[in-house]
């Protein structure tokens, strides 16, 4: 199981023992991580998953499609690093990523 840290605006940090093939909202959620709203239940349309994935993985999580660009084209706190957590698909890869949450979820 890939372990990954999601540290909340805070500074509190999560390690989560993620499954794969679940989306990294998906494993936050099921792991009680606070931070993530999730309102849409992973469908890329609420935009209430927003993640900033550390540099280094950015590679890695893959790229955001179209429609993820438009969703995330609506948050004001958008930076190079934002993705929607619903949209990264837990690899064995990803294991050791690190990403933190925003402050808020809107
Ligand atoms: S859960 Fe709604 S966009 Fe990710």
């Amino acid at each position: 199981m890939p372990r990954i840290t999601l540290i909340e605006h805070n500074g509190a940090s999560h390690e989560v023992d993620a499954e794969t093939g679940k989306s990294l909202m998906q494993n936050a959620v099921d792991n009680g991580v606070p931070g993530i709203d999730a309102d849409c239940g992973g469908a890329c349309a609420c935009g209430t998953c927003h993640c900033f994935v550390e540099s280094e993985w950015l590679e890695k999580s893959g790229t955001a499609d179209a429609m993820e660009e438009a969703m995330l084209g609506m948050r004001p706190d958008r930076t190079d690093l934002s993705r929607l957590s619903c949209q990264i698909e837990v690899t064995e890869e990803l294991d050791g990523m690190v990403v933190r949450l925003p402050e808020f979820q809107m």
